[in-house]
């Protein structure tokens, strides 16, 4: 009989808080917070770090042509696919230490605890993270691993810019991670990524483990609205073209979309950004950027509720006197991962005693990149404080932490000694 292996979760968190530090800061109420914003110095130093990390491991570590990093175990039939870890560890500008990390360095401490026992593997075993996975410096979510699976072209995301101008493919040279490999991945033999849950749920199923069925679809707008800039006190009401009117008219309307019930219970939308120009406490704005994030598991209801929005930016602006125009920025349908990874992720919680349950994610996530390449799924961990995310008071603790990597370690095994082509 063999012993199954386990992680560390000690040195696991310990890898989590070391990397949480890189780009850290100090947020209200004594909390740490982390800035890696893709590809900024901050990004290139956590970068830097991981394939540190990667190196130590003896993983033989390639940099593509969109930054996506790879680290590789090698395999006792070396020429099979390999099983893929993988996540990012760029974060929105006000995150936390276990959004994309988690996944990232957990497939560190899987590979970690295979070197210490010298258990090989009949597959290579690599571990990826991918470029700008938030969409949070270049406005497209999903970046690398969207243009490793060949849905965005690289001409296309190199061109992107941030607010200030700035493009991909500097930024990239930049921090030193514009790569020389083919940014096109041959499709791995399965994709695993252990993510926290970023919600509610697990936590108040006290769940230990996520099951993860799919991802839900999202649509991104970018809402550029044009009025009339003037003097706070002394332009009549009946004289003004105001885009921050507009945009707050559009904000609530959203909100009311989700209320009314007519697109079931699980529309989400956001107006994350609002920003207007010039911003000053006497002027009327003549210019406000914003953004609309709308979400749902089902394709048709999100298609249905974009529209819906598209017809509201006409009729808020004909209400207002202003211009709205819109630029789509992400769109994904809803993401089905492979049965056979839920099924194994199953075992593996039944088997070490984990209470599990199938969960849609939320959120989006590089695996819903891999999932039409190859078969591909996910393990989420329960997240205190509702499972508050983006937001510096994220938190796993070390056993919730352990417990997905122990799963993502038994589900790797169950993937990387099978046999067949290639
Ligand atoms: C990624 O974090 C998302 O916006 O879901
Ligand atoms: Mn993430
Ligand atoms: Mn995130």
């Amino acid at each position: 009989m063999t012993t199954r292996l386990s992680v560390s979760g000690e040195r696991l968190y310990r890898s989590l808080v070391t990397l949480g530090e890189v780009g850290a800061y100090d947020a209200d109420n004594g909390l740490r917070g982390v800035a890696r914003l893709a590809l900024t110095a901050a990004d290139g130093a956590g970068r830097q770090h991981v394939v540190e990390r990667m190196r130590e491991l003896g993983l033989e570590v390639r940099i593509d042509r969109i930054g996506n990093v790879y680290g590789r175990r090698r395999g006792t039939h070396d020429s099979l696919a390999p099983v893929m870890l993988g996540s990012h560890i760029d974060s929105v500008a006000t995150g936390g230490m276990f959004d994309g990390c988690l996944g990232v360095l957990g497939g560190l401490e899987v590979v970690r605890v295979l070197n210490d026992a010298g258990r090989t593997t009949r597959r290579p075993i690599e571990v990826a993270f991918f470029t700008e996975e938030e969409g949070a410096r270049f406005g497209t979510d999903m970046l690398g691993s969207a243009v490793a699976t060949g849905r965005i072209p690289l001409e296309q995301a190199y061109g992107l810019r941030d607010r200030v101008g700035k493009v991909v493919k500097d930024e990239l040279a930049a921090i030193g991670f514009l790569g020389e490999h083919s940014e096109l991945l041959p499709a791995p033999h399965a994709y695993l990524e252990c993510h926290i849950e970023q919600g509610p749920m697990l936590r108040a199923g006290s769940r230990d483990i996520g099951v993860v069925t799919g991802v839900q679809a999202i649509c991104w707008h970018e809402l550029l609205i044009v009025g009339k800039s003037a003097h706070a006190g002394t332009t009549p009401m009946s004289l003004r073209a105001d885009p921050g009117v507009a945009a707050a008219r559009i904000n609530v309307a959203i909100r009311e979309m989700t209320a009314s019930g007519r697109f079931g219970p699980d529309l989400r939308a956001t107006m994350g950004v609002i920003t207007p120009y010039p911003g000053l406490v006497n002027v009327v704005p003549g210019k406000v950027t914003a953004s609309v994030d709308i979400r749902n598991p089902d394709d048709a209801i999100l298609a249905r509720a974009e529209a819906e929005v598209i017809e509201l930016y006409a009729s808020v602006a004909a209400a207002e006197k202003v211009s709205i125009t819109h630029r789509q920025t992400a769109r994904t349908n809803r993401v089905r991962f492979d049965e056979r990874v839920q099924a194994e992720v199953a075992r593996s919680a039944d088997a070490r005693g984990l209470s599990h349950e199938r969960i849609v994610s939320g959120a989006g996530h590089d695996a819903q990149e891999m999932a039409p390449h190859c078969p591909s799924g996910m393990v989420f961990v329960p997240g205190e404080y509702d499972g508050i995310s983006h937001n510096p008071r994220e938190l796993s603790t070390r056993s919730q932490c352990e417990n997905g990597v122990n799963v993502l370690l038994d589900v790797t095994l169950a993937f990387a000694d099978e046999a067949g082509t290639p």
